[in-house]
């Protein structure tokens, strides 16, 4: 997506040989304007999967994942990390390591919002070792609904996530794909010309 590797290349800011820092438009401040071309993106790429549902988790995956349940007309689930203060009952849970943050989570998702037969999308912000989208996926198998496929805004290629994903049969569709850092610079897959 045009858009959002220009923006990437003007306000991103690479840490080191992994990681990328995009607090301005997406992990802390977020750009509406560029969420709702972020939707609309996925919408057209997934207008023929029947979605039912979008599922994301928190925190920054919900601006991308609450367009993209607009513009497709859909309710949108997000995973919690943290516990609900209300309720611990029926729920559906699985265990996130985070290679990125050295820290295991649970994540969950209130059984009353993943019904049998839905028709899931999952969008994240980040793709880097594929853990917390096979949590998603997991979770998705618990409710005995359907995996229609996983949207991703920014995936690190040089990672294991995007082939651990595709090797478990889903459909990925990442709308910037980052071959590597290098000096600084963020450089795209050269097939990525969407
Ligand atoms: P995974 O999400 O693919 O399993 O990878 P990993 O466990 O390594 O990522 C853990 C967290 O780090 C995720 O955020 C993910 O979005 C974020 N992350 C991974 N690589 C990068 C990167 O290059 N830049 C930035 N900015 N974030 C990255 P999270 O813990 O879910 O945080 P949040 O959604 O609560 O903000």
């Amino acid at each position: 997506m045009k858009l959002l590797k220009k923006k990437i290349m003007t306000d991103g800011k690479v840490v080191n040989d992994a990681l990328l820092k995009v607090d301005s438009f997406l992990n802390h401040q977020i750009e509406p304007e560029l969420m709702k071309e972020i939707g609309r993106e996925f919408a057209e790429r997934f207008k023929d999967a029947k979605v039912t549902k979008v599922l994301t988790i928190e925190a920054s995956g919900i601006a991308a994942a609450l367009m993209t349940a607009l513009y497709l007309d859909v309710p949108l689930v997000f995973a919690r990390k943290k516990k609900s203060a209300v309720t611990e009952e029926n729920l559906y849970a699985a265990e996130v390591y985070s290679f990125t943050k050295k820290e295991t989570n649970r994540v969950t998702v209130a059984s009353e919002f993943l019904a049998d037969g839905d028709q899931i999308l999952i969008i994240d912000d980040f793709l880097a070792n594929g853990e917390a989208v096979l949590g998603l996926c997991n979770i998705v198998e618990q409710a005995k609904a359907n995996v229609v496929g996983v949207g991703i805004v920014i995936e690190k290629s040089f990672q294991p996530g995007c082939e651990k994903i595709r090797k478990a049969g889903y459909r990925l569709e990442s709308l910037a794909r980052i071959h590597s850092f290098s000096d600084g610079r963020v450089n795209f897959m050269q097939d990525d010309t969407k």
